[in-house]
């Protein structure tokens, strides 16, 4: 029985039956989106009201500090007293499903994690992640899309592009990287998008062993029989010697691939929604394809498709007016931080031009997106050769029809029906 779980939810049932006894006059968060590229329109009032921090709640009631300044969350972001440990009690829980996911018996990985620990974890991973390496792997990562592009022809339209494309790519491309058979790959897929989407917390819990059993069975596969992934490298130099454990290093291997396949398939699915919606801005970047950097940074920053990072605070900190007092909860909306009018002129405009690198879509500070080069490289390449390859493509049925993800996930196209 894990200690403290039955006071949490006593705690929280209490918060929960005051606060609704007097109905809370704050927005909810997270949001639906109405648009799947526009911040949930719910949120306009507190981007009306032009204060940088705001107070939310939170499905169970809880208040909590929402910030949508852009240099405040820049600020929040690189400050040692709002903490990352998913195991403080205080840390806020967006959905029954997060909640039913804290596990005090695991140890947690890099996201959950503080410095020094994060710091150590982290080391480990940050050569793989480098802008050399990745630079490296475009000549496969073009490969794999061609490929797939190929495929496409072949099969025939209407295509459906989140199974036949957006998805297929970065899944391949994490895969080689960590030394991951493809192979499983309906397997895993699936495992992720009910750990990230289950209808139930239980689901969601059920997704997570599964995917651990796995890397435990691959793990101990590769000790045997040495491949040439990351996974192989951190057996041979880190579990090896005893610098981490199998724990961890499992752990390592389900948020690589978890986080390097379902965020970079949602920005490319969303970044052609996107730009099928907007054909002059389309039109600009077939013209002239040396924009396409820019534009990946604009679209980054526009789509903000991991919305709302989570934190709380350890000690009492003012910011932007107020206090946030020790043990708050504090959650950074990157769709608002990265619309913020303060930051940037127009910024509900997409705009290939401006210089959109300051944005917050892959975080900031000591958690800031581990794979944000090779998620650059993909989108790069993907958006360029799909459009390239298919100079009609459009939607197959009208807009309003293709479901787009709810506001509690990463925020991407459940499917996308295109032709060309
Ligand atoms: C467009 C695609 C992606 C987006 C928008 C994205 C977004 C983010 C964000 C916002 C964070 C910080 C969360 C926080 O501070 O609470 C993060 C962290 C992270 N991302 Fe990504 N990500 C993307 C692609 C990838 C890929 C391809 C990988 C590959 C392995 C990856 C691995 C990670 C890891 C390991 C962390 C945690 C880093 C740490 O705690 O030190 N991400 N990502």
């Amino acid at each position: 029985m894990r200690s403290g779980t039955t006071e949490l939810a006593h705690r929280r049932y209490a918060v929960s039956e005051a606060i609704s006894e007097a109905a809370p006059e704050t927005v909810a968060f997270p949001q639906d989106r109405t648009c799947p590229y526009q911040p949930p329109t719910a949120y306009a009032p507190l981007r009306d009201q032009g204060k940088p921090l705001n107070r939310v709640h939170l499905y169970d009631g809880r208040e909590v500090w929402m910030v949508t300044g852009h240099a405040e969350a820049r600020a929040l972001l690189t400050d040692q007293r709002l903490s990352s440990d998913r195991l403080n009690p205080d840390f806020p829980a967006p959905s029954p499903r997060f909640e039913g996911l804290r596990d005090d018996q695991r140890k947690a990985i890099l996201l959950g994690v503080d410095d020094p620990e994060h710091n150590v974890q982290r080391r480990m991973l940050i050569p793989s992640f480098g802008l050399k390496r990745i630079a490296g792997m475009r000549p496969r990562i073009q490969q794999i899309v061609d490929r797939l592009l190929d495929d496409m022809v072949a099969g025939g339209q209407p295509a459906e592009l989140v199974s036949a494309f957006a998805l297929p790519v970065p899944s391949m491309v994490i895969c080689e990287l960590l030394g991951v058979p493809y192979a499983d790959h309906e397997f895993f897929e699936d495992a992720s998008r009910r750990l990230l989407r289950g209808p139930t917390a239980d689901d969601s819990r059920k997704a997570r062993d599964d995917l651990e059993e796995y890397f435990g069975q691959l793990i101990t596969r590769k000790e045997a029989e040495p491949g040439d992934g990351l996974l192989d490298d951190l057996i041979a130099d880190r579990l090896r010697p005893g610098d981490l454990s199998r724990e961890e290093l499992v752990g390592m291997a389900l948020i690589l691939l978890v986080a390097g396949h379902e965020t970079t398939a949602n920005m490319i699915s969303l970044g052609t929604f996107t730009l099928l919606h907007h054909p002059e801005k389309l039109a600009a970047l077939r013209e002239d394809p040396s924009l396409m950097p820019g534009a990946v940074e604009e679209l980054l920053r526009y789509l903000s498709i991991a919305d709302g990072m989570l934190r709380v605070a350890t000690e009492d900190i003012e910011v932007g007016g107020v206090t946030i007092a020790k043990g708050d909860g504090v959650v950074l909306s990157t769709s608002l931080v990265n619309r913020d009018a303060t930051a940037y002129e127009s910024p509900d405009e997409l705009d290939w031009h401006r210089s959109a690198r300051h944005h917050v879509a892959f975080g900031f500070g000591i958690h800031q997106c581990l794979g944000q080069n090779l998620a650059r490289a993909e989108l790069e390449i993907a958006l360029h050769s799909l459009f390239a390859r298919f100079p009609g493509l459009r939607l197959a049925v009208p807009a309003e029809e293709i479901p787009f993800k709810p506001g509690d996930t990463i925020q991407g196209m459940v499917e996308l029906p295109v032709a060309w």
